[in-house]
């Protein structure tokens, strides 16, 4: 059952697992864990969500989160990183939630840059990190992560590639405790390689697409097209694009192309 008690039971050996707030229904997770954040909450204060009602997805999308249907949480840290690593945050969301579904899973999850997890050429899981820079770096950080566990988004959701969710793919959907377990396990794990070049590593090594051509489709909507290379020690995409000098892209949308 995925309440409060077994949550707390499930955590509470894990560093992460210390400071659990549960709720049945929430807004949005990320939203809730972002004014604990601003008002003093600690490192390791972990929000969970059976539901999320107005779940917050990048580039101002929403995140669905029906009651049952999968995992929707949000980790205050207070990392000791420089400002411009900021994006390794969502590197470590993406390498902590494959390991966890690898673990219960027979699955290799691959990660789209910057922030998807990917699995059979589908989407399960996605990842967004928010934050709050002062001129030392970052004075507080969100990570949050949301996954499909029994249920993808709604067919009328307009997403820009194909969504999929564990119970598809899986045999047996993992029970999400145990998820949420081998979650903040992962991301205990993985929290002291971030802003280094291991965590880039762990992250190049499940790379969606690497060595292919892709389109990158930016905020301003101009798009650009390339192999893509791998990361830029900021977590920055590294894309050759056809006159041959690697680049770097710090925002954007990332598809396959063909032309
Ligand atoms: C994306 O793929 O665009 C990122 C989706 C991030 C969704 C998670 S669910 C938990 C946390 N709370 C939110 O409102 N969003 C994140």
């Amino acid at each position: 059952m995925f309440t409060r008690t077994e949550i707390a039971r499930a955590l509470s050996g894990e560093p992460f697992g210390q400071r659990l707030r549960f709720f049945s229904s929430i807004g949005s997770t990320n939203a809730e864990a972002v004014r604990l954040a601003a008002t003093g909450a600690p490192e390791g204060t972990l929000v969970v969500a059976d539901e999320q009602t107005s779940g917050r997805g990048r580039a101002s999308r929403r995140w669905f989160t029906p009651p049952g249907s999968g995992l929707a949480i949000s980790l205050v840290l207070r990392p000791s990183i420089a400002g411009n690593r900021i994006g390794h945050l969502a590197l470590l969301g993406g390498v902590a939630t494959a390991q966890a579904i690898e673990s219960l899973c027979n699955l290799r999850p691959q990660l789209k840059w910057p922030n998807d997890v990917w699995v059979n050429d589908r989407k399960v899981a996605g990842i967004l990190g928010e934050s709050s820079l002062n001129a030392d770096g970052p004075e507080w950080a969100v990570l949050g992560i949301g996954v499909n566990v029994h249920a993808g988004p709604p067919t009328h959701a307009q997403t820009r590639h194909p969504a999929t969710f564990l119970a598809e793919q899986c045999d047996g959907a993992p029970d999400r405790v145990k998820l949420l377990l081998q979650l903040v396990r992962a991301l205990a794990e993985h929290y002291p390689e971030l802003g280094k070049a291991h965590l880039l590593a762990a992250w190049e090594r499940r790379m969606l697409w690497r060595g292919k051509r892709v389109r990158v489709l930016n905020p301003k909507a101009t798009s650009i097209k390339g192999i893509a290379l791998g990361l830029d020690s900021e977590g920055a995409l590294r894309l050759q694009p056809d006159d041959g000098r690697a680049i770097s892209i710090t925002a954007g949308d990332v598809s396959l192309t063909d032309t």
